[in-house]
Parts: structure tokens; sequence; C-alpha cells
């Protein structure tokens, strides 16, 4: 394997974080962002208010319908003892679109025993996709997929910390520069994709406190410091105690620095100035914390150190962040060695190409295919007849109203369903009374048959053995001790050997009478039992007919139950089958919203090309009344004006746009910004400054670590 003597890397981890391996092995200076060209600042911010138009929360309303449904679900679950709240950037009005839906889920009075199952459980009657439990983490949580919508849900239980500092972010956001700047930084990382505390990078949540950072320490300050004031507000969350005070008033910044400009000093401030093994993060101080005052000094192996083999031991404190409202929560505790290194990685990507004068959407460029949204809304029906357009739109409406219908159907038939499962459910437990009646009369029964069993083999035992009745032992034992007991008579004694015979089978008339005892009395015990076991028997017998008569009383009510097999076997095909129905009603869902999504579309173009005029409805058979001719136009000749920015009617630009005419005007365009970006680069200074210390530091004065 070809590794780096300086660094340790493979060249697979070279070619994974090459910016980062390109510092560490002293390969490129760190550039400075100090002397960003104006005009290219202008040109980002541009460009960011491009980007800001098509990112917000396309499914805020899907959100909404979703949480409603499932507060009314989680409610009728648990007896209206939950509580369901949204909180992230639903409520936060941080969401790019892309994020997840929230939900805590917590309890007005006691919170039911395996309530992490039950949620799951209840999700999944509902068709729901990709269920995850996640019950051992500190905050237990159930994720899962809605096809409907498509969100990603996480209900998290007793999640009530999440709720306030969402509050307090909410009170952030309000501003629409930081909520702007937050979004910005939000769309960076999740398109690089370090936004996944999952996988080891941080949280869209920890993304959003270091932008806060960052707004609360420019000069003038672009954010405030929300939890500055001193009046505490405690609240006791699972036996802690929290201040969770915050001012929510609005904020009148001094600083007039546009967007780009604040982010290009964010990048500046985390991927140079930033010295992780001295600072924490935290919004409520309003600027970095000591870490050594605050004992989150980075403790074990460095990232690198990791990602190179050289330890296995767990790192403490990698990227402080304090949590605002829990202070012992340090927000970089999931990250892994190598969610570090690509962290690191990004903060230096973004650097060079920003001082290289690369577009913010190329800083941007998603590390991963997703699925976007074409530029031009229309490009693929601009060029088809407006006549055919139509007819598909008529097509594609009825195929919605047939799977509306399907829909319709589906649903009728998955009401019908849950009805009898339900029913079915209600049917078990009236009749579990009676089954667990009877389950305990054959707890009895088992062992009482079992000594009965054994009582009467005691009993044949013996009477096997001794055939003679306990009567006739007893008389003979009388008669043969009244013989041996007799007096003598001198003349007439027996032999020695006639007496000895005598006892012994006095003796064995002994043994015998003690068996045949024990025979009879085993023998009143099996009677006794026998009788104990007919009664429940006859008990048993009593119960099944109960229980055949809460079925008929059942059945007569409802009439469906009949011919089914009432067995919890049975509630599981029914459930099954309910959940099938879902799974088929969720896909028309989509299927429905994707045929209205391009209804719209259409209709939209339909629109747009008619009141242009670029393809007049030629349907219509009656004449139109002839438009006034357009004047001709020359299109060099407005080319040529367009790129000296002259100015044009709505005629030329029109031919303008139908010929092509822009590409002239942008290659001229890109020629004069690669102009700029090449003066740029030619005059861009080479920092002083070192890669980060923690992630790619190289032994040196702070490199003691142990
Ligand atoms: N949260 C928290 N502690 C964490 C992570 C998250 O308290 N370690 C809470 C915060 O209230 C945060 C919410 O969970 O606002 C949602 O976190 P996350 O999904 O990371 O942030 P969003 O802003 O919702 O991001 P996205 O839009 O990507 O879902
Ligand atoms: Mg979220």
């Amino acid at each position: 394997m070809n590794v780096c003597r300086t660094t340790g890397l493979t060249v697979e981890q070279q070619e994974r974080w090459p910016f980062l391996y390109s510092h560490l092995s002293s390969e490129i200076e760190i550039p400075s962002l100090n002397d960003m060209d104006e005009q290219f600042i202008i040109e980002m911010d541009k460009e960011i208010s491009r980007i800001l138009k098509h990112v917000g929360d396309g499914k805020a309303k899907s959100r909404e319908s979703l949480t409603r449904h499932l507060k009314g679900l989680l409610q009728r679950r648990f007896q209206r003892n939950a509580k369901v709240e949204a909180f992230g950037s639903s409520v936060t009005g941080l969401s790019l679109g892309t994020g997840d839906l929230d939900l805590c889920l917590s309890f007005k009075k006691e919170q039911p025993k395996k309530v992490l199952r039950k949620v799951a459980g209840l999700l999944r009657e509902e068709g729901m996709m990709d269920i995850q439990q996640i019950p051992r983490a500190k905050i237990p949580i159930v994720k899962f997929n809605d096809s409907r919508s498509g969100l990603d849900v996480d209900i998290s239980i007793e999640n009530r910390l999440a709720i306030h500092n969402s509050k307090m972010l909410k009170g952030y956001a309000q501003d629409k520069r930081v909520r702007e700047f937050i979004l910005m930084i939000k769309y960076w990382a999740s398109r690089r994709g370090i936004n996944t505390a999952y996988e080891g990078t941080l949280s869209s949540y920890a993304w959003t406190l270091m932008s806060i950072q960052h707004l609360q320490m420019t000069n003038p300050p672009v954010a405030p410091n929300r939890q500055s004031g001193n009046k505490p507000n405690l609240v006791e969350i699972n036996g802690e105690s929290y201040d969770i005070s915050n001012d929510s008033s609005p904020f009148e910044s001094e600083n007039k620095q546009s967007l780009a400009s604040l982010l290009i000093t964010f990048f500046d401030r985390f991927a140079t100035r930033w010295d992780w093994n001295e600072m924490v993060v935290s919004i409520r101080n309003g600027g970095p914390l000591n870490a050594e005052k605050k004992r989150w000094t980075h403790t074990g192996p460095l990232p690198l150190e990791v990602v190179t083999g050289q330890s296995k031991n767990r790192m403490e404190h990698v990227m402080p962040i304090e949590d605002p409202f829990d202070h012992e929560h340090d927000l970089s505790r999931i990250v892994k060695a190598e969610g570090a290194m690509t962290i690191q990685e990004e903060f230096m990507r973004a650097l060079h190409l920003l001082s290289e004068g690369k577009s913010w959407k190329e800083i941007c460029t998603p590390v991963m295919e997703i699925d976007e949204e074409p530029e031009d809304f229309f490009h693929d029906l601009r060029t088809q007849n407006i006549d055919l357009l139509r007819q598909s739109l008529d097509e594609m409406k009825t195929e919605v109203t047939q799977v509306e219908e399907h829909i319709q159907s589906l649903v009728t038939e998955r009401q019908n369903s849950k009805e009898l499962l339900d029913l079915l459910r209600g049917t078990l437990q009236e009749t579990r009374n009676v089954k667990s009646n009877r389950q305990s009369i054959l707890a009895e029964l088992r062992p009482l048959s079992m000594k009965v069993q054994e009582l009467r083999q005691t009993r044949d035992g013996i009477n096997d053995r001794i055939a003679i009745p306990t009567k006739r032992i007893r008389q003979e034992m009388v008669r043969m001790f009244d013989s041996l007991t007799a007096e003598v008579d001198v003349f007439n004694t027996q032999n020695l050997g006639k007496e000895k015979g005598d006892f012994s089978y006095f003796f064995e008339l002994q043994a015998m009478y003690k068996a045949s005892i024990e025979s009879n009395e085993a023998h009143q015990e099996f009677i006794r039992l026998r009788r104990e076991q007919n009664k429940e028997y006859k008990a048993l017998k009593k119960t099944n007919s109960k229980e055949e008569d809460v079925l008929n009383r059942l059945i007569e009510k409802n009439p469906e139950l009949k011919g089914i097999n009432l067995h919890p076997k049975t509630v599981k095909e029914f459930q099954q089958n309910a959940n099938k129905l879902q799974k088929s009603i969720n896909i028309q869902y989509s299927k429905k919203h994707e045929l209205r999504r391009e209804i719209g579309r259409i209709e939209a173009w339909i629109r747009i090309a008619a009141s242009k005029g670029k393809q007049r409805p030629k349907r219509d058979s009656k004449p139109r009344t002839a438009r006034r001719q357009a004047p001709a136009v020359n299109i060099n000749e407005v080319r040529e004006r367009a790129s000296t920015g002259g100015s044009f009617s709505l005629n030329e630009l029109d031919a303008l746009l139908s010929k092509g005419g822009i590409s002239g005007i942008e290659s001229k365009e890109k020629a004069s910004t690669s102009n700029q970006s090449d003066r740029r680069k030619a005059g861009r200074k080479k920092s002083t400054y070192r890669v980060d210390p923690r992630q790619g530091r190289k032994r040196g004065k702070k490199q003691s670590r142990k």
C-alpha cells in the first residue's frame, strides 16, 4: 500500500481529502480571504439571492398536514395522554426543504411502557416506511419515511429541551439576514455531505449554532446574544434544571455586510482562525469559551491519528460546540475521525475555491447526485406543439380522475378492513376474560390429573401384589397372632421349623396389611381427586359454552364476523392486509401528486406561451384577427446593443431569446469574469495561517496531547 511518509495517509485517503492532504504534507499554503474582490462579492451575492429563491420549505404544507395526522393518531393511541409538538427547522423557519420533520412525543400523565415499540407498531399500521427504533439513546427516537409526502420523520420521546431551543432559534431566524445566512451554511453543509450526525459529521443544528456564533462575532455583530439577560427561567427536565431564558425581541444590527461577505468571513474564521483546541463555540456566551476553563480540552488522539490507524482510542471534544441550554452537551460528541477529516477538507476546499474566485454554486456542488429542479423549469416543453401539449393535459386529467377513483376504492376497502380489524380485536378482548378463566382452570386441572394418575398407579401396583382384601389379612393376622401367643402344650410342642414358618408368615401378613392400608388410602384420595377433577371439567365445559355465547352475541350484533376464525393469527392477517392496502394508497397518492404537479407545469407553460405569443394556439378552427406584424429585427445589431448594456424592445428581446442570442452575450461576460478572476488570482496574497490545528495539525507546539 502506498502510504505518505509525512502524513501516514493512504493514496485512497489522499484522494478523499485532497486539500487537507496538500496542507498536511506542506505542499500548498493556506490562502487568505482578506482581499476579496468587491465585484466578486457582488456577483456572489446575486448568485446567493438566486439560490435563496429556490430553497425554502416547499413542503411546509405537507409537514403541517403530516404533523396534524400523526398528532391525531398518537393521541388516539395513547388516549389523549400524548402531546405531539413539532420542533427543528419546520418551526424555526430554517428549513431548506430537504430536512426531516422533527416531532416530540411527550406525555401529560405517566409515560406508557414500551412506548417506542407501540409508536413503531402504529406507524407500521399506517403504512410508513423504513421504520427504525433507536431506544437506547438519551432521547429515544423512532425514524421513518412517509412515502406519501416523501418526508423523513423523527419522533423523539420527551425531547423537551429541543422544543425550547427551537423557540430560541426561531427568535434568531426572525432577522432575514441571519436566517438567510444560516440557510446558506446549511445548504453548503448538506450538499457537501457534512450534516449527518449519525454518519459522524455534525448535525444541521450544530451548523446552525456555528453560524449564529459567527454572526455574533462580526464587528459590529449581525446577531445578538439572546441569552445575555439576567432573569433566569428555570425548567426541570428529567430531574435536571436548565435555564431556558432567552430574549426574542427584534435586533437592529449596525453591520451592513452582505451575505456573501459574511460567508467569506465565516470560512476564513472556521477554516483558519478558530483554534478548536482552545475555543468552544458558545452562542449563550456570544463568543468562544475557553476550552480549558470549561474542561473541554481535546483528549484522545487526533482524527489524523485515528484514520491512519495509529490510535483506536476515543476522541473527546474534537470540535467543541456547546448546546445553548444543556451546557454539558458537546454537539461534536458524535463526530467521528473520518467525519472530522471531511469537515476540515470542506473548510479547506471552500477556502481555496473562494480564493480562486469560484462561484458559490460550485463551492456547493453536491457530493452525491441529487434530484435538482432544472433551472429552466420548462426546458422540455419549449419545443413542443401546444395542441399536443393540450391533448396530453386532457389525458393526464382523465388519469388523475381514475387515480382518484382508485384511491377512493382503496380507502374504502381499507376502512372496512380496519373496522373489521377493530371489531376482531374487540371480540378477542371480550372473549379474553372467558379464555383467561379457562386458562386458570386448565392450569389447576393439569397437576390434578397427574396426581390422579399417580394415585391410580400406587393403588393398582399394590393391589396387583396383594390379591387378598384387607379384612381377610386382618383376620388371618389375628388367627396367627393367637396361635403364636397361645399357651404352650408341653406334650405337644411344635418343631422349630414349623414355628419359624409361622412367624415369617405373620410378618408377611403384617407387611401386607400395611401395604393394603396404603392402597386403601390411595384409593380414597384417588376418589376425592377424581371428584374434584370432574368438577373442574364441568367448569371448563361451562366456559366453552360461555365463550360460544359471547361469540354468538357478537356475531348477532356484527354479522361480518361470521365465518371468521377468531384467533390472534387472524387479527395479524387482517393487519397485514390493511398495511398492504395503505401502501397501495400511498403509491396512488404519490402518482396523483406527480400528475397534478405536471399538469400545473404544463398549464403554466401554455399560459406563458400564449401570453408571449410564442406559439399561438392552433386548435381553434375560427380564423383569428390578424395581429399587427412586429417590425423586423436586425439580430446582430440587437446582440451588439445587448452586450454593451444598451436597451431594447420586448420584440427585440423575444428575437434575441429565440435566436439563442444570449449565449453570445454570456460568453463575452464569461471572458470578462475570468479576466477578473485571473486578475484576482494574480494579486492574491499568500496567507501565513497554518492549517487547522485539529484535523491536520502536525506534531508541534500543541502536540504533546496524549
Ligand atoms: N437538536 C438538539 N440536539 C441535537 C440535535 C438536534 O436539541 N444534538 C434539536 C434542535 O432543537 C434542533 C432540532 O433538534 O432544532 C432539529 O435538529 P436538526 O434536524 O439537526 O436541525 P434542523 O434545523 O431541523 O435541520 P434540517 O432542516 O436539516 O432537518
Ligand atoms: Mg430537522
